[in-house]
């Protein structure tokens, strides 16, 4: 079955869903206009039941089939933009100040809001399908949110899917892997308090800016030296603030940034490490060294037997040349992992084609996928769900 001709004809509509959602982005927690919007959607297609205020803003509707009993499958989307500034100069660009959807979140709530109306239209299934809209993936952990909130048990969702589309795959196309296949991340900030001084008098100080320095290169050796080198693991300092003035050796320096792997083994090494360089550092140069880690999104895990349905959907939609099955991992992190912790289900991505790159401001979601996406999120329900 190739795409739903339904979907094909939804395409514009979609699309002007999408474009208006594009038009007015919002973050985090704070995605107001965005899930009322959603809700008056699911409310006006006839879902059967319309919640909000899951994990504070997310939003979640129930569709009944009419074939019967049957379990209750998981569909999410991700409804929140990024702080950037669109260079885009679409017709429907971001009318708000800092803030775009660079992520293509706006297509991923769009393209459920499609099927969903499709199944509401249809309901050629046995069981419910929940259809999730979540706040807060880009950093605030907005699924956490909802599953805390006790969503999965509140709806009884059996398995949960998620999709993310990816710039560089073409329209049309699906990539996916069975196991972990986006990272798990961290965020680290390092305070370096030494003792400062005078510039040109450094023998009576404790340099925090040359320690520090020497903590960017020594980190990278975590990667380089303490893990096995065919063991995925990312540590990248991303922040380094020193000092203001040309003659003082400042009394402290910061540096941050986040640690990226795919087995907890590894980023439990990937703390200790960082912990005992910092440690060993702070004793050899005389300074303290205080280290502030967070362990941020688990593992994004596909399950075994959901991929493999979750491939077969998506090649029953795309063609099976058009489904790549087993691809390398990518060390972005993913919120949908707080999902697949608490259900099995699988995460996949869709082809946007050549687009410029995720969070870059020139950024924009194609809506050629619409009417693919769609008919994934369609076809998955209605196989998971066949009377
Ligand atoms: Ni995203």
């Amino acid at each position: 079955m190739p795409i739903l001709n339904r979907a094909a004809e939804m395409q514009d509509e979609v699309a002007g869903w999408r474009q208006h959602l594009h038009q007015t982005p919002e973050l985090n927690f704070d995605v107001f206009k965005t899930a009322a919007f959603v809700t008056e959607k699911l409310e006006e297609f006839g879902c059967d039941d319309v919640v909000t205020g899951l994990g504070k803003t997310g939003v979640v509707g129930i569709i009944r089939g009419r074939q019967g009993e049957g379990p209750t499958i998981g569909l999410r989307a991700d409804m929140d933009a990024l702080p950037l500034k669109e260079i885009t100069g679409k017709p429907y660009a971001s009318t708000v100040p800092g803030k775009m959807h660079a992520c293509g979140h706006d297509g991923h709530t769009a393209m459920l809001l499609g099927a969903a109306k499709y199944l509401a239209e249809t309901r050629n299934f046995a069981g419910s399908v929940a259809v999730i809209f979540q706040p807060a993936e880009e950093g605030g952990g907005g699924g956490n949110e909802m599953v805390k909130d006790g969503m999965m048990d509140r709806f009884d969702i059996a398995k949960v899917f998620g999709m993310h589309n990816m710039p560089g795959l073409p329209v049309g196309q699906f990539a996916i892997r069975s196991g972990p296949i986006m990272a798990a991340t961290a965020e680290f900030t390092i305070t370096v308090r030494g003792k400062g001084g005078h510039a040109a008098m450094p023998h009576g100080t404790i340099d925090p800016i040359v320690i520090a320095s020497q903590l960017v290169g020594a980190l990278q050796t975590i990667a380089s030296r303490s893990t096995d080198p065919v063991e995925a693991v990312v540590v990248s300092v991303t922040k380094f603030h020193a000092g203001d003035a040309y003659n003082i050796i400042p009394e402290s320096a910061e540096i941050a940034g986040t640690v990226r792997t795919l087995k907890k083994e590894v980023a439990k090494k990937s703390e200790e490490r960082i912990r005992a360089i910092c440690a060993g550092l702070g004793t050899a140069y005389g300074a303290t060294i205080e280290v502030d880690y967070d362990a941020n999104y688990p593992v994004t895990f596909n399950h075994a037997d959901e991929t493999v349905f979750a491939s077969d959907v998506a090649a029953d939609v795309a063609g099976d040349a058009q489904v790549h099955r087993a691809i390398q991992p990518v060390m972005g992190g993913e919120d949908f992992s707080y999902m697949l912790e608490a259900r099995p289900g699988a995460f996949i991505f869709i082809g946007n084609g050549e687009t410029a790159g995720l969070h870059n401001p020139a950024y924009d979601f194609n809506d050629e996928a619409i009417p693919h996406g769609m008919s994934y999120w369609v076809k998955l329900a209605e196989t998971a769900l066949a009377a």
